[in-house]
């Protein structure tokens, strides 16, 4: 398995991972599938110094991806903190790879200036509160009943992890 950061080559197979997550009403607050084209621009703004996006790559397949988020739409007083968000290919969740895309960039923060780990998920997502949990996040908020997903009143938790300083 190789983890990499994403070319543009990657944003349509990192599309159909993510299109793969919405019908279980789970993963994201996106209910139709999205697209390459209108993902374009949002792919552009990755940073691979700041704020960059990994894919993890098993013969020659895009299986996985992970990438950090300017929190609070960057506004330089959040500079030093960023949302996490990890998605896996259907075929492959349930076997660590998952942990293995969070764990790498958790490790990575320090060299990206990354002092504050927020994870943001729906609170029926249990795989990603177990992960969260076995990585050391702390719950930090719980929004309850603030989207509707698929006819359900779902809430938003709030994680964060404190990176320690090494440097
Ligand atoms: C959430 C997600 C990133 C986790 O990655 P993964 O590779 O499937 O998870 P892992 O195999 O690393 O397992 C993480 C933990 O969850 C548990 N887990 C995994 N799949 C599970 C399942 N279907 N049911 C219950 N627990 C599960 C694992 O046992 C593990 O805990 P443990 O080490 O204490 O046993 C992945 O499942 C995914 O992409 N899901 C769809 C998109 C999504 O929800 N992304 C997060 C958006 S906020």
């Amino acid at each position: 398995m190789e983890i990499r950061n994403a070319t543009e080559e990657d944003l349509p197979s990192i599309i159909e991972i993510y299109n793969d997550s919405i019908p279980a009403g789970r993963s994201t607050a996106d209910t139709q599938p999205i697209t390459v084209t209108g993902r374009m621009e949002w792919f552009r703004q990755f940073d691979p110094k700041k704020r960059p996006i990994w894919v993890a790559v098993e013969d020659g397949r895009v299986v996985g991806c992970v990438y950090l988020s300017s929190f609070y739409a960057g506004r330089p007083a959040y500079d030093k903190t960023a949302e996490i968000s990890t998605y896996i290919a259907t075929s492959h969740q349930g076997k660590g790879l998952g942990t293995q895309l969070k764990q790498a960039m958790i490790e990575a923060c320090p060299d990206l200036g990354v002092e504050n780990l927020i994870s943001m998920y729906f609170d029926h997502n249990d795989v990603t509160q177990r992960l969260n949990d076995k990585l050391g996040f702390e719950p930090a908020g719980h929004l309850s009943e603030i989207a509707d997903v698929q006819g359900q009143k779902r809430g938003l938790m709030i994680s964060i992890l404190r990176i320690p300083k090494t440097k």
